[in-house]
């Protein structure tokens, strides 16, 4: 690509989603020099697409991982730079922290980022206001990052699971990587489509809208 350039990202057409039951898997944290190229792999084989979002501080030395999410069709976020608790900074600081992460994306993979998800999944109307962008959290968390157990994690999203789902994981652990694979691979047999939160936001909701929050996308006409 050239540099400069935008790239626009196309939309997938959402009309294929219609009376499907649709997931979003979601990885936070990243990239990880190990463990993000072994999901990638993964999702490539199965043909799944998932939403990353990376942390500022990190792109900085994976800047090759993140131009792979984004040629794989997945779907990359924010995270915000330092992974601080966004409603405790000063202005000048959440500033920093929300726009020098996109600012970061943008010049790596050329492609305008279209989510926040703040750490902690922590925000205020202050966020909101200067976020520009639609702030995504969560309706499951397995506290992958606490138990590092493939087999507790996977159990603790598949049992409470229903359509419309934002699963929260961190593709920094081997284990939640391994817990990812059992999840995708039981739910797909359970009839279950993943696709990216963009995309989810939009087969519920036709757009994505800035400063809504989303955790938990049902089906309109359900
Ligand atoms: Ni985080």
């Amino acid at each position: 690509m050239l540099d400069g350039e935008q790239v626009l990202i196309e939309k997938e057409d959402v009309g294929i989603y219609r009376d499907k039951k649709l997931i979003a898997i979601t990885f936070d944290d990243g990239p990880h020099a190990v463990n993000t190229p072994e999901l990638l792999d993964f999702l490539a084989q199965a043909q799944v697409k998932a939403t990353f979002f990376v942390l500022g501080s990190r792109l900085e030395y994976y800047p090759d991982i993140a131009k792979r999410i984004v040629a794989e069709g997945h779907q990359i976020g924010s995270h915000t730079y330092n992974h601080k608790w966004l409603t405790r900074l000063s202005a000048e600081e959440l500033i920093f922290e929300l726009y020098e992460t996109n600012r970061l994306i943008y010049s790596i993979t050329n492609v305008r980022i279209n989510a926040l998800r703040p750490p902690y999944g922590d925000y205020n109307d202050d966020v909101i206001a200067l976020s520009h962008m639609p702030i995504v959290n969560w309706s499951i968390d397995p506290e992958d990052w606490k138990y590092k157990d493939a087999d507790r994690i996977f159990h603790a999203v598949v049992e409470d699971v229903r359509d419309g789902d934002i699963i929260l994981l961190h593709d920094m652990y081997e284990t939640s990587v391994e817990a990812a694979k059992m999840i995708i691979h039981h739910l797909k047999e359970e009839g279950y489509t993943f696709v990216t939160v963009d995309t989810l936001i939009r087969a519920r909701q036709g757009e994505t809208a800035a400063g809504e929050v989303y955790k938990h996308i049902g089906n309109l006409s359900s």
